[in-house]
């Protein structure tokens, strides 16, 4: 039989690999060594560290640990370069990111292969993903910088942004932090991943080709250290992270009160449903992609399958029979699927993982598949069943080619096992019956849904988690304004803080309630009621007579509070206008009592009525405002290159904690109040630590207002020490506060345990009366997340 012939009768694949060649000679032209690239320049190679190519174990360069003193003279160089750069005209920013796309795209081949060899992944993804969405980056964010200042009017960049990135994508995850970070203005000092310098640092030869100015792009090189020393550097404005949770937790504690801007892309542990209407070879095609891809090293990997039961068997059985017809090898084999893990720890950690998963009573499945002689970071692909979801690889990122699989009966329980995770990356739903797979959607805790498909990308779609999977969006417009900032708040002033009336002992002051005897209480789920403590705090005027007192609140009752809270999410879910009629109802009520509220600032502030009266009249106008936004802040619906739609919802946060100002004891309150409800959120709010029975006072306006038990929770007592208690509470997911430094601070390191979304003044003054700046969408924004939902559309 000829050779063809027998090719026809084996249908094996032959080779088919991609040379290594011209990867090779680029490292080679540059003595495969490298220095940083700081300033416009290459810096001399400093002490080194190996980068592997982890299919072969040779090594392929050596590269610079980044020092201290490195990072000093990259950020000092970005500093220097951002006045010049942040003035040019978005036209003209836009030129030079359009210039790197298409550098990116002459050099194609060239960043493809080198990425493969550095990282492990199959040249296959490297080809026709990872590089090709990199170049649709640089366009997209090319097109933004020209419309910044029509889409962002008021918006400046944060100046020099601290850009750290992991190994598994690593051109992919450089253009997701650069580019939006140049269209709006900034520069920037990246860190690459220390397995995968190489394609950030051919990257920077194409920032010497597009002739972007010295220092508006600057790589450093690095370990773990090299990072901290960016996220500690004092000048640097904004960090940008995506990498473990671990690591963003740590980064969250370093720079909490530093005022720094973050955003951190965590890790997941995506569950992949399939109900027992789906497409089965579809839905398993599917599945190959969301937990093959990249070996799993995915942090939006699809790594929970949730099955229906009722086609869990048959399913498993196809999906066993896919799986050993996957390809495990040379990653420069264009017809391989799955490549090499990045580095031998990795394979170690997730061998490590698959035995804990089989000691935990979990079913260990791998086909059998050759893997490549010779060594190699190669596993087989897994499939872990007989899972339950307390075990280890059930609850855990292994973030490797492993598959855990459990079943569910009823939509409600898929929902359920689907959010049954501190992550919220992504989901991906298969099901025939778009009712259902709809439906299931907005139920999940995620910030990226995928319909009947999975691992759909876009630089138009935002991505970024729900939860321990960190905040901000990558992509898409949310994603551009997480690299602006309102001008206003880069001039700031420091506030000088109300100080709290000392105890005196001449006459009442004026009191509203006067002659009557009462100590307000707490509102927690709709009800008054006692503080745990049994303890009253006094509530003096200015001159120090006693105006009042309320319940003194401890860890109980914030517990209390938040526990009610977490039964009212469903505020949520009321529809826009619902909510609206609510809080143009609170405005309505509260206004029937201005002049009781008036006099009761004026009491515990000593202000003229005319300005108490104000500040009332000021309550209510807000309430009306957040009312009316409550059902125009919506989404939109991206139109991402692929026979999709992606619709971005607007969604609540979660339970808000809220530490009201000291001053402006209503309308301090009521601006951080009203936005938050009005997009879904349920309170809990800490009044005024000194003035805090204008809150108190709403108890009856709440009550009239129709605004359901537990969306409105008030616990009173000493700001701080109830701040700590909400910050640490894991059923919270958000929190602001008004307050001063040392409050800000440690409200920001107190949340890392579920790295909450924060908010904090941080002693500075915001003038919250500012109806300019405040009743718009600064808090919007805050109070709210996006969810990308994809949806095949017109095929
Ligand atoms: P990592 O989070 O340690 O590394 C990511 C980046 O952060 C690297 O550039 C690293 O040098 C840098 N870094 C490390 N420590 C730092 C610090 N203290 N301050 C500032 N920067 C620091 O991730 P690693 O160790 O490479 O992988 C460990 C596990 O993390 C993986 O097995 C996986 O589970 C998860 N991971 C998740 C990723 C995701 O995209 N969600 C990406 C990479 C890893």
């Amino acid at each position: 039989m000829n050779k063809i012939a027998e090719i026809f009768q084996s249908l094996d694949y032959g080779p088919a690999p991609e040379s290594p060649e011209p990867a090779l000679a680029w490292l080679a032209g540059k003595g495969n060594t490298f220095g940083h690239f700081i300033n416009g320049k290459w810096t001399k190679p400093g002490k080194t560290f190996a980068s592997d190519n982890p299919a072969t174990g040779k090594t392929l360069a050596h590269i610079t640990d980044g020092s201290t003193a490195d990072v000093d003279k990259a950020v000092k160089a970005a500093r220097a370069a951002f006045p010049a750069w942040s003035a040019l005209s978005g036209y003209e920013r836009g030129k030079y990111l359009y210039a790197i796309a298409r550098l990116v795209q002459k050099h194609s081949r060239l960043f493809s292969v080198l990425e493969s060899m550095d990282n492990g992944k199959p040249i296959r993804e490297s080809r026709d993903i990872d590089i090709p969405l990199v170049a649709r980056h640089f366009y997209h964010h090319a097109g933004w910088a020209q419309h910044l200042e029509r889409e962002f009017p008021g918006m400046a960049p944060y100046g020099v942004c601290g850009q750290i990135i992991p190994w598994n994508f690593p051109l992919l995850m450089l253009a997701w932090k650069i580019a939006p970070a140049l269209a709006a203005g900034n520069t920037v000092v990246l860190k690459p991943a220390e397995f995968t310098s190489l394609t950030a640092l051919l990257f920077a030869e194409i920032v010497e080709k597009a002739k972007l100015p010295p220092g508006v792009v600057n790589i450093v090189t690095g370990l773990g250290d090299t990072g901290a020393a960016i996220v500690n550097h004092p000048d640097v404005d904004k960090i940008a992270f995506t990498g473990s949770t671990e690591v963003g937790k740590i980064i969250r504690a370093a720079t909490a009160g530093t005022g720094k801007g973050l955003s951190l892309e965590l890790g997941g542990k995506s569950p992949y449903i399939v109900f027992d209407d789906a497409d089965v070879d579809s839905a398993i095609e599917g599945l190959v992609d969301a937990i093959w891809f990249n070996q799993g090293q995915v942090c939006c990997a699809g790594s929970r399958l949730l099955i229906q039961e009722s086609i869990e068997e048959r399913f498993i059985a196809k999906l066993k029979k896919r799986m050993a017809s996957l390809r495990v090898g040379d990653p420069l084999d264009k017809a391989v699927d799955i490549g090499a893990l990045v580095a031998p720890v990795q394979v170690a950690r997730v061998r490590d993982l698959v035995k804990k998963g089989a000691a935990e009573g979990g079913q260990v499945y791998e086909p059998d598949i050759d893997l490549p002689k010779g060594g190699g970071c190669f596993l087989r692909p897994t499939l872990i069943t007989n899972v339950s979801p307390s075990h280890t690889v059930a609850t855990e990122e292994i973030f490797g080619p492993v598959l855990v699989a459990m079943s569910f009966r009823t939509p409600e329980e898929a929902v359920a096992l689907a959010n049954n995770t501190k992550y919220g990356l992504a989901s991906t739903i298969w099901s025939e019956n778009i009712n259902l797979a709809l439906d299931i959607a907005p139920k999940i805790k995620a910030g990226v849904v995928w319909i009947n498909g999975t691992n759909n990308f876009d630089a138009a779609v935002g991505f970024g988690g729900y939860k321990e999977s960190g905040f901000g969006r990558e992509g898409g417009k949310e994603g551009m304004a997480a690299y602006l900032k309102p001008k206003w708040e880069k001039e700031l002033k420091p506030a000088a803080m109300a100080v709290p009336a000392k105890a005196g002992t001449s006459g009442r002051e004026l009191d509203a309630h006067d002659g009557i005897d009462q100590t307000a209480k707490m509102y927690i789920g709709g009800k008054q009621a006692r503080p745990d403590s049994g303890y009253s705090r006094t509530i003096h005027g200015p001159g120090g007579a006693m105006v009042g007192e309320v319940g003194e609140g401890n860890r109980k009752d914030i517990r209390n509070a938040v526990e009610a809270a977490r039964g009212a999410l469903g505020w949520g879910t009321t529809a826009a206008h619902n909510r609206a009629q609510i809080l143009y109802f609170l405005g309505e009520n509260l206004e029937y009592r201005s002049d009781e509220f008036a006099k009761r600032i004026r009491a515990q502030t000593g202000e003229s009525l005319a300005s108490a009266q104000k500040e009332v009249a000021a309550s209510v106008e807000r309430l009306f405002a957040f009312a009316g936004w409550a059902d125009k802040y919506d989404g939109a619906v991206h139109n991402p290159p692929s026979r999709t739609i992606a619709i971005a919802m607007i969604e609540p946060i979660g339970v808000l904690g809220i530490i009201a100002p000291p001053s402006r004891p209503l309308l301090g309150a009521i601006a951080l109040l009203a936005p938050a409800i009005a997009m879904g959120n349920p309170v809990v709010l800490v009044p005024s630590e000194t003035a805090p029975l204008s809150v108190t006072d709403l108890y009856q306006v709440i009550e009239t207002s129709d605004v359901p038990a537990g969306v409105i929770n008030i616990v009173t007592g000493a700001s701080a020490t109830l701040a700590k208690t909400l910050a640490e509470h894991d059923g919270v997911d958000a929190i602001w506060c008004a307050g001063d430094a040392a409050t800000s601070t440690m409200i920001e390191k107190a949340s890392i345990g579920n790295l909450k979304q924060t908010w904090t003044s941080r002693g500075l003054y915001y003038d919250l009366a500012d109806k300019a700046k405040f009743e718009g969408d600064y808090f919007l924004r805050r109070a709210t997340q996006v969810k990308n939902v994809w949806v095949p559309y017109g095929a």
